[in-house]
């Protein structure tokens, strides 16, 4: 089993601007022609300089996040320029993951460099379908041809690429989908994220009434989806993410660990032990106000801890945090099994982990 042994510390940059938005996101992004980039760089220097004075002291930063909306529209000077703040308030791992978020319209090879050449050496690219006629329904502006040309020149760039899917779309059987997956497996990445299409309130889709696959064919594309990737040696490691050996997300890992992580930017959270942060979704909100901090009770961390936990297919959850009786119950169901003390939820349990989460929560008495 894969387990990184160090405590983690991550910092999440959210940019809140994209080029389009796709009718399925309900990501907090905006389309903006006049974006003042100095405006939200002394935004994020703000709430840098809020955090360092938070708390006395930190772990060093393991990683770095700079995700969006699309932040390979940022100039790879505002990136440097974070990083440096960062460098000054705060100690660095000696070997820190520094991802960015790129959309195959929003970079080319020469920005890829300079991003690289300034610290960032993991690259997310957002390509969700290789066939056109899924990319115009997704709202997408590349086409399947840029898309694959972006991903070929990130691998010539950066040793750590991961791309972003969506099945389960309309109109797509699970047959198509294998066919689509082999393709993708063929991209040879170190990192992929498949997610099911989730139809999002406040988002054209849910106006459009789209209409996704019932739970028994949801269930289809999941397994043959893990069965392909297990095949391809890239196994799952959380519900929807999948790597090969040694190449699995450590800012991702920060979250579902449960360990603290920054939120700097707009809509961005954040987690310290028990205080949560959170910035307001809007951006003349965001630059008039600092991160509010709420502390949570005991019980809340413990919920969330398991939120997260059980995500972490690989890793086990102690069964000592968690409702016996309930355990039992999941275990029956076929929904997870334990070893060593520790709960694995199963690839039937994964599907349908809301429900699983609430037969295994420990009551608030107990
Ligand atoms: C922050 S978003 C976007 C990254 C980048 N801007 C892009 O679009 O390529 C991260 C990923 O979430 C996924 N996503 C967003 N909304 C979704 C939805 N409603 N259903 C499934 N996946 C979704 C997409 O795969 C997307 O690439
Ligand atoms: S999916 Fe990406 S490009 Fe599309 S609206 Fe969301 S953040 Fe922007």
């Amino acid at each position: 089993m894969y387990r990184l042994s160090k405590p983690l510390f991550g910092v999440y940059i959210h940019w809140p601007y994209c080029l389009s938005k796709c009718p399925y996101c309900d990501f907090f992004s905006q389309v903006d022609n006049a974006i003042d980039e100095n405006e939200i760089l002394n935004g994020y220097q703000r709430d840098i300089l809020f955090f360092a004075r938070l708390k006395k002291s930190y772990l060093p930063i393991t990683s770095v996040f700079f995700g969006g909306g699309t932040p390979s529209l940022m100039s790879p000077e505002s990136v440097a320029k974070i990083l440096t703040m960062l460098q000054d308030w705060f100690d660095f791992d000696s070997a820190p993951e520094i991802t960015i978020e790129a959309n195959p319209d929003a970079v080319n090879f020469e920005k890829m460099q300079v991003f690289q050449s300034v610290g960032v050496n993991r690259l997310s690219m957002g390509i969700q379908a290789l066939n056109e006629a899924d990319l115009r329904f997704l709202g997408r502006r590349h086409t399947v041809e840029t898309a694959l040309m972006r991903l070929k020149e990130a691998k010539q760039i950066f040793s750590k690429v991961n791309a972003d899917f969506i099945y389960a779309r309309p109109g797509q059987t699970p047959d198509m989908w294998h066919k689509e997956l082999t393709q993708i497996l063929n991209l040879n990445l170190t990192h992929y994220s498949l997610y099911q299409l989730t139809i999002e309130e406040n988002t054209p889709f849910y106006r459009q009434q789209i209409e996704v696959p019932d739970e028994e064919t949801a269930r289809t594309f999941y397994l043959m989806t893990n069965d392909m990737m297990r095949k391809a040696a890239c196994p799952p490691y959380e519900i929807s993410n999948y790597a090969q050996e040694g190449f699995q997300c450590v800012h991702n890992l920060t979250y579902w660990r449960g360990y603290d992580y920054l939120g700097i930017g707009p809509a961005s959270h954040g987690r310290l032990g028990l205080t949560a942060t959170e910035n307001p979704r809007s951006v003349p909100a965001w630059l008039n106000a600092l991160p509010v901090c709420t502390l949570l009770t005991r019980q809340e961390k413990m919920e969330e801890k398991i939120l997260m936990g059980l995500r972490l297919i690989q890793e086990g959850f102690p069964v000592s945090l968690l409702n016996p009786q309930g355990v039992e119950t999941a275990v029956r169901y076929g929904w997870g099994n334990v070893k060593d003390d520790l709960f694995y939820p199963s690839e039937e349990g994964l599907p349908v982990l809301n429900r699983l989460i609430l037969t295994v929560i420990p009551n608030e008495k107990e």
